[in-house]
């Protein structure tokens, strides 16, 4: 209760400068609509508008096709949804690494027409200037290094990052110069767990991972994998806390076969039943 108004206080949303390294872990979860963000809004730190939304709702094989316009929809989506989690959207491939000033434009356009806090952004050492270049004119950027989907065709695939000393050392290199770029927080995908333990010891921002180990800072996964909703393939990293589909299943079985022996909709569905 607010002493002033008398009225109930408002959740404070959550900024960046929420994002504190060394503190309890930093919980996050993907979010694409309005409503889904209103049930996970209580228990995370940040809700991350994913371009898997192009993999997760739109059915594509990647998340190449995802545009800017879908990911200001989902985005505009999750901030009427939600109320006090920190609210990210990814830049969507094609959309930022041309220039830094074309990263710019596309991300100052998300922040304006979502109403979002900071963008996300995949990328390493050959990204860092596109990193300065946002922060130091206002747009907070979270950095993704290790496994980045945008490149799994330059890299043949979803591999996990990290192993093998030129391998380890490149991971490393792409954290540190993102960190040193300005980013508040970095996430690592896809990494053995000695270079994610050794980036997050090196860095001051703090690490969120994803298939990358408890030595992380924070924690995110896709939501429809946590949930069960997504079930295409199940990457390692992922553990699923609900099944959702197969009672999907069960209720669309139930509706049909209420629908066909006309025992939906009953009389208390009905308006103005004689
Ligand atoms: O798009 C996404 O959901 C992500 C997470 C996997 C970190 O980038």
């Amino acid at each position: 209760m607010s002493a002033q108004t008398g009225e109930p206080a408002r959740a404070r949303r959550r900024g960046v400068g929420d994002f504190v390294k060394g503190r309890p872990p930093i919980v996050g979860l993907t979010a694409y609509t309005a409503p889904v963000a209103g049930l996970l809004d209580p228990h995370v730190d940040f809700l991350l508008v994913g371009d898997s939304v192009g993999m997760v709702v739109y059915g594509f094989e990647s998340t190449l096709p995802v545009t800017v316009g879908m990911m200001i929809a989902h985005g505009a989506a999750v901030m009427r949804g939600s109320a006090r989690a920190l609210v990210v959207v990814d830049l969507p491939f094609g959309s930022y690494q041309a220039s830094p000033e074309e990263a710019f434009r596309t991300a100052a356009r998300i922040m304006a027409e979502t109403g979002c806090a900071a963008v996300k952004l995949e990328g390493g050492v050959e990204l860092a200037e596109t990193v300065q270049f946002l922060t130091s004119r206002g747009i907070p950027v979270m950095g993704h290094v290790g496994l980045m989907p945008q490149s799994v065709h330059a890299v043949g695939g979803f591999r996990v990052q990290g192993r093998g000393a030129e391998a380890s050392e490149r991971v490393a290199a792409d954290a540190a110069a993102i960190a040193q770029a300005g980013a508040f927080s970095l996430v690592i995908e896809g990494t053995v767990e000695p270079v994610a333990r050794a980036i997050t010891e090196a860095v001051p921002v703090p690490t969120i991972g994803i298939g990358a180990s408890p030595a992380c800072d924070g924690q995110i996964l896709v939501t429809d994998d946590v949930l069960g909703l997504f079930t295409q393939f199940k990457p390692r990293f992922v553990k699923r806390y609900a099944e959702l589909a197969p009672l999907i299943d069960e209720a669309a079985a139930q509706y049909a076969a209420e629908v066909r022996a006309r025992s939906f909709p009953a009389p208390e569905h009905c308006f103005g039943v004689q």
